[in-house]
């Protein structure tokens, strides 16, 4: 059995007064659902302090949503792996769309930040998706494929078996266009057969492949009760508490 897993990416949003009253008001909310993962992956600076929130509640951690490629030095600015782990964060967001299109961020550099987080102990969420072009053109599969194959499979089966991959088709990100049951169960039952096909059927079972892309409390449970989507990772939705609370309880 896979884990369950539901994400909240929050993305450059929030103040440090705004984030504390959301967690609590989550905490509070999920009462004793444990069998979820709950990962609250805010601004960086709010990572020692929600870390601290949650830390009676075991289903509950906190991730980061980027991290620099080099292990330390003189890179005014950034942020290090193993700074992002001694605040307390346990998971990492890797290769999110944003940050490709937006900082131009390259397979070579996502990698690097690959290796960087599970040196320090970080598990990569590791985003891959389409642009709408390569959906409307049938290019979907290998985008993914491609994606997947330049920044992971350099890694031996111990290691891949941490990673956590999300699907997040670009044109489902922040414009309410969700991907259908049907089109995400079809990428992620290609995800897992392309790990199947590299590091063999029990390691691509433990794989947990989360969903991303207008994710919200109305349609996340037909998509988590597809085969192969384990949870979600949730941008705007994961904002309003009533609406990440409806989410956890989607399975
Ligand atoms: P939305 O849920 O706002 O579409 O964002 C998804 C996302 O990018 C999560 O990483």
């Amino acid at each position: 059995m896979r884990k369950k897993i539901v994400a909240a990416n929050w993305k450059m949003n929030k103040t440090l007064q705004e984030a504390q009253a959301l967690v609590k008001t989550i905490l509070s909310g999920s009462g004793s659902n444990n069998e979820v993962t709950k990962i609250i992956i805010p601004p960086a600076l709010f990572i020692t302090e929600l870390a601290r929130l949650t830390k009676e509640n075991p289903s509950f951690s906190i991730g980061a949503q980027n991290c620099y490629y080099a292990e330390s030095g003189a890179f005014t600015g950034e942020l290090s792996a193993s700074a992002i782990a001694s605040c307390g964060a346990k998971y990492l967001i890797i290769g999110h769309s944003e940050r490709r299109q937006y900082f131009n961020e390259t397979a070579d550099q996502l990698k690097l930040k690959i290796n960087l987080a599970l040196k320090h102990k970080l598990i990569p969420i590791y985003c891959v998706g389409e642009k709408l072009n390569e959906r409307q053109t049938n290019h979907y599969f290998t985008a993914v494929k491609n994606q997947i194959q330049e920044v992971l499979f350099h890694l031996p089966a111990t290691d891949i078996e941490k990673i956590i991959i999300a699907y997040e088709p670009i044109w489902a990100i922040g414009t309410s266009l969700t991907a259908t049951p049907e089109q995400a169960q079809e990428m992620h039952s290609f995800i897992r057969f392309a790990i199947m096909e590299n590091y063999g059927a029990d390691v691509s079972k433990k794989i947990n492949i989360l969903y991303g892309g207008s994710c919200n409390a109305k349609n996340a449970k037909e998509l988590f009760a597809c085969a192969d989507v384990d949870g979600g990772l949730i941008g705007g939705a994961s904002l309003v508490a009533d609406e990440f609370l409806q989410i956890i309880n989607s399975f």
